[in-house]
């Protein structure tokens, strides 16, 4: 092998999986010492393309070359007994065991048949003292929070001496300060010579981290930039989406009509002070603040999802007395949840069953009996018009790309009858083309007068998208700002702890 080949090679790779191509002859090298990008729309077949590396899909033709040499994985474990691991954004780790027990699953260090504790503790430690992180080896893994569940998933790769180390959005369900320590993990085992992978729909990620970048499109590779010194972002977005987006917002101001959501004094589990909010029909409200600043838990008081201790809610008007969602719903309030895992999808249903969950039972028959033309025509419509990716409407919702089960979820709420829309979290995991789509259905719905909160983390997105920003900070709303006069600075410095603010 000479020098100047990449450590590893992806030859003529193909993964069809029954009605779908999600993947065709893709080639390309990812060279030692390099964070190498992959980027592409939902469904482009990123995930499979880890998964044929893990050893977890192997590829229906094609092949893997890891230092010249040709690799077939048939299991995870045989990809980790050659070093390499990737990193899904579910992690593949066992809450009910210990943070050591975890990393060494599989090859626990033993003395005449027993594990050895000691060991296994002392090992654990050096570990995680490498990626910087002082964990307790003998920790629950479910007491642990994302970010350092991942950091645990990273030593145990490390642990079986990984060298090609893949990430699979991993920065999705992050904190600000946990993607830091991710990036600082990621540039040293990149100085270390790794081979590193790194999937990301966050732009300014790939810029900021990433040394490589290969771009697929509907399985198909389109393109592999050695540098990105000069790449551009909308040159990546052509070639991720074949066309140009010049404007992915696109707000147009509405008239605002009679409120649609009144938010009296409420309080509950995360809104430690009243929160007091109007939202308007035909208006949109962004709600911004730092992770576990209350925003979801105001979305699920409001949905009534968790009941409320304080306060009141009215919709066009009206006192809705929220005791179950049963009841949100009824009155016209519909919460899409950012959790799709636990609370969004039922992942052994389809497609169509997914999509008319929540407006089936207005549009069932006299006797309770399934309306098989509305069935089929509403799922068929949300599909069209969310441009989901599936082969069909029996597909299992479970087999859909993330983003993809992601646009199904708001599909279904887009199928009842809306009057005030909640929205948590609704571009998370979506790639740029099928975000300005999201927008622009936000955008119908205001016109169409529905009163729209977005919960969203990423600032742009609230100041693009936004007739006013809420703020909430440690279970409050700190500041409501217009439009007109909402500065990133703004709205960051009333997001920020205070005790940080009167540090600084
Ligand atoms: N287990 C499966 N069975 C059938 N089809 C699948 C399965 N897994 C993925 N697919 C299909 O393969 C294609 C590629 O999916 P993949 O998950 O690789 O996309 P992705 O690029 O990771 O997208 P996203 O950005 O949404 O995560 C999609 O059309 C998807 O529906
Ligand atoms: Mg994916």
């Amino acid at each position: 092998m000479s020098p100047a080949t990449p450590h590893l090679q992806f030859e003529a790779v193909t993964k069809t999986y029954p009605g779908v191509n999600a993947l065709q002859n893709v080639s390309f090298g990812v060279s030692r010492g390099s964070v190498h990008a992959l980027m592409g729309e939902n469904g482009a077949g990123k995930s499979t393309l880890l998964k044929t590396l893990s050893g977890f899909h192997p590829p229906t033709s094609g092949q893997l070359r890891l230092g010249g040499q040709t690799k077939v994985f048939h299991s995870t474990a045989d990809a980790l007994a050659a070093g390499v691991a990737v990193i899904y954004q579910e992690l593949h780790l066992i809450p009910e065991m210990t943070v050591a027990e975890n990393i060494y699953l599989g090859h626990l260090p033993a003395r005449r048949g027993l594990v050895n504790r000691t060991q296994l503790h002392a090992q654990a430690a050096t570990q995680l003292r490498r990626l910087g992180e002082d964990i307790d080896p003998d920790t629950k893994l479910a007491h642990l929070p994302i970010g350092q569940r991942q950091m645990v998933e990273i030593a145990k790769a490390l642990s079986r001496g990984a060298t090609v180390i893949a990430f699979d959005e991993p920065t999705s369900s992050l904190s600000a300060r946990e993607i830091k320590k991710l990036f600082a993990v990621i540039r040293d085992l990149r100085d270390q010579g790794c081979v590193i992978l790194y999937v990301s729909h966050r732009m300014e990620e790939i810029f900021q981290l990433c040394d490589a970048c290969t771009v697929l499109r509907d399985g198909q590779h389109v393109r592999t930039y050695a540098t990105l010194t000069d790449v551009t972002t909308t040159q990546l977005v052509q070639d991720m989406v074949g066309r140009d987006i010049a404007d992915v917002f696109g707000y147009t101001a509405r008239p605002h009509g009679a409120p649609a959501l009144e938010v009296s004094s409420v309080q509950g589990p995360g809104v430690s002070a009243p929160a007091t909010l109007t939202v308007a029909q035909g208006e949109i409200l962004g709600l911004f603040g730092l992770i576990g600043a209350g925003r979801t838990e105001l979305l699920k008081l409001l949905f009534g999802a968790v009941p409320l201790t304080e306060g009141t809610v009215k919709v066009h008007g009206q006192p809705v007395s929220l005791r179950s969602p049963r009841d949100a719903i009824g009155a016209g309030l519909v919460y899409c949840t950012e959790d799709r895992k636990k609370e969004g999808i039922v992942p052994i249903l389809s497609v169509q069953e997914n999509c008319n969950l929540s407006a089936r039972s207005a549009h069932t028959r006299f006797g309770g009996l399934i309306n098989d033309t509305w069935e089929l025509a509403n799922a068929r419509h949300q599909v069209d018009s969310l441009n989901v990716k599936t082969p069909s409407l029996h597909q299992l919702i479970k087999q859909l790309s993330g983003g993809n089960q992601q646009k199904i979820i708001l599909g279904r709420w887009l199928s009842t009858k809306i009057r005030v829309l909640l929205l948590d979290e609704p571009t998370r995991g979506i790639d740029i083309g099928a975000k300005s789509e999201i927008y622009q259905i936000i955008f119908r719905l205001a016109r169409e007068g529905a009163g729209i909160v977005v919960v969203s983390s990423d600032l742009p997105e609230v100041l693009g998208l936004a007739d006013r920003v809420a703020v909430m900070r440690e279970g409050a709303i700190s500041a409501i700002f217009n439009r007109a006069v909402a500065t990133p600075e703004q709205v960051l410095a009333a997001a920020l702890p205070l005790e940080k603010i009167s540090a600084a």
